[in-house]
C-alpha cells in the first residue's frame, strides 16, 4: 500500500501493478486523489483516520510512504507495533533526514564534508550568527516536514541573506547553512541487510525556469538519473560508504538519497533524504528488473540482489506546470487537460481529476509527470519531450532545456 497522492502514489502503484502485485493507496493528503484510482483502490483519510486496521485487513504485506510525515501521525506508533515492513528507515534511523543538524553532525562524524550551518530560535540569534560568520546562507527549516513554516529559501549574498532574516516565520526556529553554489547532483542507494546497494546518480532541475532562473520550486520541474551501480562520480563513496557503521548501528534500511554541492574540488553533503523521491522514484522502479521484490526485501532488511532491466540506463523527468506555478498564491478555475496523440512513454498525472463528462481537469499547479527511460540520455530526454508536448491546458507550461546544463555531475 503506497501511503501519498498525486503522481508520485500513481506512479508507484502502477509500476508495482505492472510487475505482479497487488496496490492500494492510503490519501495521505486533501489533494491528487484521482490519478492514484487509476491503478486501484485508494482510501481516504476522512473514512479511515487510522490506516492500521485497513493495512490488517488487507493483509498488506509492505507500506511505501511518499513522504516522512507518517512517523508524526498519532497512529505511527500502531504502524511500527504491527511489524508491517515499510519501505523507509524508522526511528532513529529517521534523524538524517528530519534533523538537518543531527545530519550535519552525523557528517562530522563520519567526516562526510558538509557546509557550515548552524540552528537560529529566532531573529536575534540568527542576527548574531550572520554578524559573526557573515556568508551568504541557504534558510532551512530545522525539523523537515511538508507542513514546515519555512521552505528552503536559497540567498546566493550576505545581503540576500539579511533581507530575508527579516521575513520569515521563526516558530520552529532557522537552520543556516552556508550557500554552496550551484554545482549539484545527487545519488541514490538503497541500504539493507547492512550494505549499501548504488542505484543511480541523479540532478533535479529545481529553478521554475528555462535557464535555472526564478525560484527553486517546491517540487522540480524535472529531474535525469543515470544507473549507476558502481558509482561512477564517486558519490556514494564520498557520501554514503563513510556512514555505513551509523547505518548499521540503527539498523538502518530503505532508501537513501545524498544530495551534494561541489565546491573547490570537493562534494559537500547538502541533504540526505530516506526515500526515492518525487521525481527519481518512478524513473527508479521502471528501471528494476523486479521492483516488487526489491522493496519487499529492503523494507524486511533482507539481502538484496539488484538486476536493472536489459537497455534502460538513464531516465528523464518533466513536470508540466500549470496557471499560476511557481506562485501557489495565484489560483485559476478547473481548467480543461487535453490530449492531442497517444502517449508512448509513462505519463503520470498528479493535480487533476475527471469531470462527470469524462475530461480531464486540472485541480492544482502541477498537473503531470512525463517520464521516459532509454538507452542513452538523449534517447530519454528526446522521448519525453516528445510526449509532453501532447499535453495542452492553458497557460501551462514546462522547462525546454533539461538536460543542458548541470549535468554531467558537477557541471552548471
Ligand atoms: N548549502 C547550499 N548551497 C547551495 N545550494 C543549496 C544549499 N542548500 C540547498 N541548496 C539548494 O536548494 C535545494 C533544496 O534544498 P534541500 O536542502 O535539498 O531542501 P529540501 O529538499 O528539503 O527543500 C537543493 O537541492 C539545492 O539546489
Ligand atoms: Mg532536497
Amino acid at each position: 500500500m503506497v501511503f501519498g497522492v498525486g503522481s508520485f502514489a500513481h506512479s508507484v502503484a502502477q509500476i508495482l501493478k505492472d510487475d505482479g502485485a497487488a496496490v492500494s493507496t492510503y490519501l495521505t493528503r486533501n489533494y491528487g486523489h484521482f490519478p492514484p484510482s487509476l491503478s486501484g483502490p485508494v482510501y481516504t483519510r476522512e473514512a479511515f483516520p487510522n490506516p492500521c486496521p485497513l493495512l490488517a485487513r488487507n493483509k498488506i504485506d509492505v507500506v511505501l510512504p511518499m513522504s516522512i510525515d507518517w512517523a508524526q501521525a498519532p497512529w505511527a506508533a500502531e504502524l511500527l507495533r504491527s511489524k508491517i515492513p515499510i519501505f523507509s528507515p524508522t526511528g532513529e534511523a529517521m534523524r538524517i533526514e528530519r534533523d538537518r543538524d543531527f545530519a550535519r553532525k552525523l557528517c562530522a562524524e563520519f567526516g562526510v564534508p558538509s557546509p557550515k550551518a548552524a540552528v537560529a530560535r529566532n531573529r536575534l540569534e540568527a542576527g548574531e550568527f550572520l554578524r559573526r560568520q557573515p556568508r551568504p546562507y541557504v534558510i532551512k527549516n530545522p525539523l523537515c516536514s511538508p507542513t514546515s513554516p519555512i521552505h528552503t529559501i536559497l540567498c546566493e549574498t550576505l545581503e540576500d541573506t539579511r533581507s530575508w532574516l527579516r521575513n520569515i516565520d521563526y516558530a520552529e526556529g532557522v537552520f543556516l547553512q552556508e550557500y554552496m553554489g550551484r554545482a549539484e547532483a545527487g545519488h541514490i542507494a538503497l541500504i539493507s541487510g547492512g550494505e549499501v546497494h548504488s542505484l543511480v546518480t541523479n540532478q533535479e532541475y529545481k529553478r521554475a525556469f528555462v535557464g535555472d532562473m526564478g525560484v527553486v520550486a517546491g517540487a522540480p520541474l524535472g529531474g535525469l538519473i543515470e544507473r549507476d551501480p558502481d558509482d561512477k562520480y564517486g558519490l556514494a563513496r564520498q557520501l554514503i560508504h563513510p556512514l555505513l557503521p551509523w547505518f548499521r548501528k540503527v539498523k538502518y534500511h530503505g532508501p537513501i538519497q545524498a544530495t551534494a554541492v561541489r565546491r573547490d574540488g570537493q562534494w559537500f553533503a547538502i541533504e540526505y533524504n530516506i526515500r526515492v523521491g518525487v521525481t527519481s522514484g518512478p524513473m527508479i522502479l521502471r528501471m528494476l528488473k523486479h521492483p516488487t521484490e526489491i522493496i519487499l526485501n529492503t523494507a524486511r532488511n533482507k539481502k538484496l540482489n539488484v538486476e536493472f532491466r536489459e537497455r534502460l540506463h538513464f531516465g528523464c523527468s518533466l513536470t508540466l506546470a500549470g496557471y499560476g506555478y511557481p506562485y501557489v498564491q495565484i489560483r485559476g478555475p478547473q481548467l480543461p487537460v487535453e490530449l492531442v496523440e497517444p502517449f508512448d512513454c509513462d505519463v503520470w498525472w498528479n493535480e487533476v481529476t475527471r469531470d462527470n463528462d469524462g475530461q480531464l481537469m486540472t485541480t492544482g499547479h502541477r498537473i503531470a509527470d512525463v517520464i521516459a527511460l532509454g538507452v542513452s540520455l538523449d534517447e530519454a530526454i528526446g522521448k519525453a519531450y516528445s510526449n509532453i508536448r501532447k499535453i495542452r491546458s492553458l497557460a501551462s507550461y514546462y522547462r525546454t532545456d533539461v538536460g543542458r546544463s548541470l549535468w554531467p555531475p558537477g557541471n552548471i
